[in-house]
């Protein structure tokens, strides 16, 4: 059960004037902001949800940050992942509390710190990076959301192949996807889930062909859109602002036969039309 007060060391979203700071609470410490100077003194103590006042006299709100915060308010210096493909994510691969994950890569941890919060307490996130920098910042992103005793952080070249077995689904998110496909075939149980993230439409056309020739079937890719809607009083409308482009989400499933049979299995073709 989540306490409702904001006690010293906790993150704390603050909302004003429609934007929004991650800002961690500690005791005799203040935060700068353009609608004034926020007292963390003025925080501790209240419930999250409650509002403060800035120097200035601005109102803003010292909200419990949810996972899409920590999310999208991550230390990073890679791509991440963005919230409207993660949900698609675990949907598609059923991950879901006490599932066991395998990543590649890290980056900066963003879709980790995700994964992490969906197999909490029971699961297990085992997460590859070839680069120290990178798996440093996503522990300490992850260690940020609380999730730290959930995820191994492994810095190794994950196309030397996965230690792990049994897994229950492969998050892959590399510019050449296609080379671990038989090390996440190895690794993952009869019927595991297999999750690639590409940006472009060479890179999931390669994918899918060598899922296909490689033991997988359902192979499906797919491109979210996620349109805001404006909702205001008699002018509702979509928002003009829309993200073009993130990426194409590739899944598959692992059967027990490599034969050409999986790929041409009629069912594949014709089940999400
Ligand atoms: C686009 S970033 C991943 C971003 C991450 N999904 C997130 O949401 O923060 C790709 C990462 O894969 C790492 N990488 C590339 N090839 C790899 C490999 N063979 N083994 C492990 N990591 C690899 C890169 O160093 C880079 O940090």
């Amino acid at each position: 059960m989540k306490k409702n007060n904001v006690s010293p060391g906790d993150y704390v979203l603050l909302l004003g004037k429609g934007k929004t700071w991650l800002v961690r609470a500690m005791e005799g410490y203040d935060f700068h902001t353009h609608l004034g100077k926020v007292r963390f003194s003025d925080i501790l103590g209240k419930p999250f949800g409650s509002p403060i006042y800035s120097e200035k006299g601005e109102k803003l709100f010292a909200l419990r940050p949810t996972i899409e915060d920590f999310v999208m308010k991550c230390e990073r210096q890679t791509q991440i992942v963005y919230p409207k493909d993660l949900g698609m994510i675990s949907l598609e691969a059923d991950i879901r509390s006490g599932s066991s994950v395998l990543e590649a890569g890290s980056g900066s941890g963003a879709m980790t710190t995700y994964l992490a919060s969906l197999v909490a307490p029971k699961g297990h996130v085992y997460t590859y990076e070839l680069r120290e920098e990178f798996k440093r910042m996503a522990e300490r992103n992850v260690m940020k959301a609380g999730l730290e005793g959930v995820v191994t952080f492994k810095l190794q070249d994950a196309s030397k192949g996965f230690e792990e077995k049994n897994i229950d689904a492969c998050v892959i998110d590399v510019g050449d996807p296609w080379v671990l496909v038989p090390q996440c075939w190895k690794a993952l149980r009869p019927s595991g889930r297999f999750v690639g993230v590409t940006p472009t439409m060479n890179q999931a056309e390669r994918l899918s062909e060598v899922l296909r020739a490689s033991g997988f079937s359902r192979v499906k890719c797919i491109e979210i859109m996620l349109r805001n809607i404006e909702a205001r009083e008699g002018k509702t409308r979509p928002s003009m602002m829309m993200v073009g482009h993130t990426a194409y989400l590739i899944f598959a499933t692992k059967v027990l036969e490599t034969s050409q049979s999986a790929s041409s299995d009629l069912a594949e073709a014709g089940e999400d039309l």
